[in-house]
């Protein structure tokens, strides 16, 4: 069993990341700056977004969080995402989910300027992935083709299983890997999903995106398989200083000695979706040279 390390192929590619920055900047190109939205306090937001900025940081972008209190109604948080999309110095934003619930999600993605929505949430991007052309792509799953092809396992005819339908991960995910280039045999299994063992044991790869702590067990895994493990629940611990620890989507313990590859919880697919960010946003600022 080989451990995928993505805390090492995100260092690698945060590396390769700062010097084109480095490069930019002796040629006298814009520095890139992505902007990030948080509304309220959640934990895990402020959490993902702290990372966000921080990483921004370490590559030499620059970036600006802009903060609101959970009672920012939709329309005023509409009038954000238009200043940002109007803003010259901004090349990308996100907005961080969950929004609160008297607001329109949905709505608020359909706000942002798709060429600035390095997310890849709004369905002029998401419409370009599903038919090939090119387009911002979801940070989760692009981090994952990312950490498959730096480990040199090829997706070509192989069967993947992914558990879970979601719009930023499980969806767009099957999509990229039925991809021609990839060509994969995506099979998508959801909560209505019947014999889910069964297909879970044909897969060759399985990507567990469904947030269900230890929900993928070694009777469901065949010999030799790739584990790719999404799941980030916040499980109350008394090890940790915080209080809680990350719990990924398969049980760890009980997998890994079947697999040929698996990817840790944290350490794994998390960094990784960071990186991917950063990379959208590049990309966003290239676009505007
Ligand atoms: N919430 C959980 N994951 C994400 C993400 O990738 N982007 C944003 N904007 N919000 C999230």
């Amino acid at each position: 069993m080989e451990l995928i390390d993505g805390k090492q192929i995100s260092a690698d590619i945060k590396a390769e990341i700062a010097q084109e920055v480095a490069n930019r900047k002796e040629k006298g190109l814009k520095t890139p700056h992505l902007a990030a939205i948080l509304v309220g306090h959640d934990g895990g937001s402020e959490t993902y977004v702290a990372h966000k900025v921080k990483a921004c940081e370490q590559v030499g972008f620059e970036s600006t969080l802009v903060r609101f209190e959970d009672d920012i109604t939709e329309i005023q948080l509409l009038e954000q995402v238009e200043a940002l999309n109007n803003n010259n110095d901004i090349d990308g934003f996100i907005v961080q989910l969950p929004l609160p619930r008297h607001i329109d999600e949905q709505k608020v993605i359909e706000a942002i300027r798709p060429d600035k929505d390095v997310d890849g949430f709004h369905p002029v991007n998401v419409g370009k992935m599903v038919i090939g052309l090119d387009a911002f792509i979801s940070a989760t799953p692009a981090g994952i083709v990312d950490l498959l092809e730096r480990y040199k396992i090829s997706t070509s005819g192989k069967n993947v299983v992914v558990l879970g339908r979601s719009n930023i991960v499980g969806r767009p995910m099957s999509v990229l890997l039925s991809q021609k280039g990839q060509d994969a045999t995506v099979t998508v299994c959801h909560s209505r999903t019947k014999n889910l063992k069964e297909i879970t044991k044909q897969a060759d790869i399985i990507i567990a995106a469904i947030g269900i702590p230890e929900f993928v067990t070694a009777d469901m895994v065949k010999n030799g398989a790739v584990i790719i493990d999404v799941g980030t629940t916040r499980v109350e611990s008394n090890q940790t200083k915080s209080g809680w620890k990350l719990k990924g989507d398969v049980n760890f313990d009980e997998v890994a000695p079947l697999c040929s590859h698996i990817t840790p919880v944290p350490g794994g697919v998390g960094p990784m979706t960071i990186v991917s960010l950063l990379k959208n946003t590049l990309k966003a600022t290239r676009l505007r040279d």
